[in-house]
């Protein structure tokens, strides 16, 4: 395995491996890997020639810049993990590397960034496509995987993709647990030991949430799930939401769409926690 840190490098070795018509497999991340990424890694490994894992903290997606510093590192820890998994490149640039100017693109995706973590972290998404649209580029992979953990991220790289035209096939990969059934994180790594122990009951209330849709109307529910992670002090529900999973916007009965995903985010002292689950 080689750790790379230059664009040129690694586009070099890239056009020899393509032209040698080997496929090449991309599992972009921001580090401190846990097994939800190396689930990604193992899909990866398993359909493609070659793989390349992206290390790299994108500033451009952090709307709060405390969340950015905070962010946890662990590089050491993440090349070992990478190097036991048995990929074959890593590419860990500088921000230098990446941004040697500011970029201004701005990426139009109607009504799919409007809503959920689109609204709750304004530019979000736009930074997500600034630096996937750069990595695509510079790995130009055949395939590239991600993750249903960030359901509406893994329906904006489909938008980008489509927009710009790319030929290259997004591939999704079901959500990792923890044995409680909390997501797995990077960001579980900095919840405190107290909250820690609460953040399970955000499954626990999805999953419980999945039996009631013959019984509950799209908006009770909504009440009911808010409600229920509210009950625990060290949890509090940003937002819920009934949606189609196609387009993301929420629904209003349970007949409004063919396949309904719910998308929560929740305070869990002072992190941030994504999760989803299907409810038809
Ligand atoms: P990061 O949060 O490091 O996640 C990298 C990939 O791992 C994403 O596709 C994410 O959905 C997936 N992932 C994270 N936790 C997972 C879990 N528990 N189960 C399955 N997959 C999981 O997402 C990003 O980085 C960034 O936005 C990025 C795409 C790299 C752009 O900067």
């Amino acid at each position: 395995m080689n750790v790379l840190n230059n664009i040129s490098e690694v586009k070099s070795i890239l056009t020899d491996l393509r032209a040698k018509n080997l496929s090449i497999g991309f599992v972009p991340t921001m580090g401190a890997l846990h097994q939800g990424h190396i689930s990604l890694v193992e899909k990866a490994i398993r359909e493609n020639d070659v793989v390349v894992v992206s290390i790299f903290v994108n500033p451009t997606q952090f709307n709060d810049k405390t969340d950015l510093k905070n962010y946890p590192r662990t590089p050491e820890k993440d090349i070992k993990l990478l190097e036991d998994s048995g990929i074959h490149y890593i590419f860990m640039p500088s921000e230098q590397e990446i941004y040697p100017e500011p970029d201004t693109r701005i990426f139009e995706f109607g009504q799919l960034d409007k809503v959920m973590e689109g609204a709750h972290r304004p530019g979000h998404f736009n930074g997500v496509a600034q630096v996937v649209s750069k990595l695509f580029d510079i790995v130009k992979p055949h395939r590239a995987y991600f993750g249903q953990k960030d359901f509406q991220q893994l329906a904006i790289i489909r938008q980008m993709v489509r927009l710009l035209d790319l030929k290259i096939e997004i591939i999704s990969c079901p959500i990792v647990r923890e044995k409680d059934g909390l997501a797995m994180s990077s960001r579980n790594l900095l919840l405190e030991p107290e909250v820690r122990k609460s953040a399970p009951l955000i499954y626990k209330t999805l999953s419980d949430a999945q039996k009631k849709v013959g019984e509950l109307m799209v908006n009770d529910l909504i009440v009911w799930v808010e409600r229920n992670i509210n009950k625990d002090p060290n949890l509090s529900v940003e937002y819920f939401s009934l949606a189609n999973s196609q387009n993301l916007q929420p629904v209003n009965n349970w007949t409004d769409s063919d396949s309904i995903i719910g998308c929560i985010a929740v305070r869990a002292g002072k992190i941030r926690l994504i999760d989803n689950v299907y409810f038809k």
